[in-house]
């Protein structure tokens, strides 16, 4: 019995992936992409997420997850919280503070944007 004991935990732990591997998935699972960007690097009025404070993130994460907002705005954030664990919260965390994806070879080709001139 004892054996078979050894022989799951093994095995869970060699699954086991790191939590910014975790929280990577969460970020692209949870829809947060399609606000703080696909790199965590904020669009428009939604902030940028990566190499910030880990400490200010799940700060934050957890006011909202209490349904506490500031400000008209961040109400959004709101029902994108409720459901996180603190290890949910944990792992995002450390995916957004030790962000590290390789932005080489983008995936889209912007020679096609107009810059301004409202064209
Ligand atoms: C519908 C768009 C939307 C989605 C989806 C979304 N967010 Fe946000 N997020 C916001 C807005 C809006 C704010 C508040 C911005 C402000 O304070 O002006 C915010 C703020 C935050 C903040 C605080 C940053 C700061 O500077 O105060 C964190 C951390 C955060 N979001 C993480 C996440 C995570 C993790 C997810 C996925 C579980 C997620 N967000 C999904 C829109 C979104």
């Amino acid at each position: 019995m004892r054996f078979f004991l050894l022989v799951i935990l093994t095995l869970s732990f060699a699954h086991a992936k790191s939590a910014y591997e975790n929280g990577k998935n969460l970020y692209m699972q949870k829809g947060c992409y399609s606000c703080h960007g696909i790199k965590a690097d904020g669009m428009n009025t939604y902030p940028m997420l990566a190499n910030r404070a880990k400490g200010f993130l799940s700060y934050k994460l957890k006011r909202f997850r209490e349904k506490i907002s500031e400000n008209q705005q961040q109400e959004l954030m709101i029902p994108f919280s409720l459901d996180l664990s603190d290890e949910d919260i944990e792992n995002l965390t450390t995916f957004l503070y030790e962000f590290k994806e390789n932005n080489e070879g983008e995936k889209y080709d912007d020679s096609f944007r107009h810059w301004g001139g409202g064209s």
